[in-house]
């Protein structure tokens, strides 16, 4: 009795320790700006079953039968350091996903990562940015605005990234020349998202990814991965970064993009990521990580994107101008008559 009693002192002093020294190290983990924030509430389902059967050996939307499908790579440390990681991890995805969904077609489009960093909530109603948050932040944001018809997050063209915390409005600008002042657009193509949804474990991540694009991961970002990469991956073969270590949940500090996965001729089976830290981090800013580690498929998130501002843009319902775009229908009417006649083309 005794003996069980000094047992569980010492246990529940061991598990005391273990929590104070999470809890002393934890702020410092959250590098990149992951920090754990769940779902409230019931997670969100996708509306979709994923298909049965075999899936390649290798697959990576960055060449796919020769054709690249994903958008331009950034950092999200400049102009300063900010951890931004899960609105870069998010945004990337929808740009790619985007891109495939217009099989290719120009333009790219770009979110601004700005905007969203000053407009995306945590759960208590507060924009985190710099300090750090979740995915879902960012869809979740995206889905409420679509839904209650409000414009969509803009493009970089619109907002730069400063890797600051700001106001979410005005989400738009342009500055004005003559006066040297800015004023907001308030007439611009937004993005928005149709709904959003969790993905686990390795099937079912490699099967999203592979029938709809790139997601968006949650894992543990160590100081090998973050400094060492290239010493760690170069001396596996087939470049694959791998630390077999294990690591508690708390170590889970930063976001990324998977969008493909492959197998070294050794067997060791990898995903195919994308960081934000620059493109001379890495493999030209993306990495090789052996699956299973780092925690890297427990909680991913997938999303699908609105772009109807684009779609009508380029359908030529508006034109644009140095204070936003103007609807096109309201020229045409306007007109001449014998404009009509000749038909659309002859005006021009
Ligand atoms: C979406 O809107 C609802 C209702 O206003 C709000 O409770 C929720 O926090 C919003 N979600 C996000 C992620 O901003
Ligand atoms: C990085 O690699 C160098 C050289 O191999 C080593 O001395 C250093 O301890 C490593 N640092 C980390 C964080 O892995």
């Amino acid at each position: 009795m005794a003996m069980t009693t000094a047992t569980t002192a010492s246990v529940g002093t061991r598990a005391l320790l273990l929590a104070l020294a999470l809890a002393l190290v934890a702020p410092g983990l959250a590098k990149n700006g992951h920090v754990s924030d769940p779902y409230p509430g019931l997670l969100p389902l996708a509306s979709h079953r994923h298909a049965r059967g075999r899936l390649p050996s290798h697959f990576d939307w960055r060449n796919v039968d020769g054709t690249n499908f994903v958008t331009a790579d950034v950092n999200q440390h400049l102009p300063q350091y900010c951890g931004s990681c899960w609105v870069h991890g998010s945004v990337a995805q929808l740009n790619d996903r985007m891109k495939i969904i217009r099989r290719g077609a120009w333009p790219d489009a770009m979110v601004s990562r700005q905007a969203v960093v000053n407009c995306a909530l945590n759960s208590d109603g507060v924009a985190p940015g710099c300090n750090g948050g979740e995915p879902w932040y960012v869809f979740g944001m995206m889905q409420n605005r679509t839904r209650t018809g409000q414009a969509g997050m803009p493009d970089e063209s619109c907002q730069p990234y400063m890797a600051r915390n700001m106001e979410c409005s005005p989400v738009c600008t342009n500055c004005d020349p003559g006066t040297d002042t800015c004023f907001p657009v308030t007439s611009y193509v937004g993005y928005g998202v149709h709904s959003f949804w969790q993905v686990r474990g390795k099937r079912q991540v490699a099967r999203e990814i592979y029938e709809n694009g790139p997601v968006t991961c949650s894992f543990v970002s160590t100081e090998e991965f973050m400094y060492n990469y290239s010493t760690n991956a170069a001396a596996n073969e087939g470049g694959v970064f791998i630390d077999d270590r294990k690591y508690p949940k708390s170590m889970v500090d930063h976001d990324i993009e998977l969008a493909g996965w492959g197998v070294t001729d050794d067997g060791v089976e990898y995903w195919i990521g994308r960081n934000s830290w620059g493109t001379y981090w890495g493999e030209n800013g993306w990495f090789k990580l052996k699956k299973g580690t780092l925690r890297m498929e427990e909680d991913c998130w997938a999303a699908l994107p609105v772009f109807d501002d684009l779609e009508d843009y380029l359908s030529g319902k508006y034109l644009g101008s140095y204070d936003g775009l103007v609807q096109q229908e309201v020229q045409r009417d306007q007109r001449p008559k014998e404009c009509h006649s000749h038909g659309a083309g002859a005006a021009f």
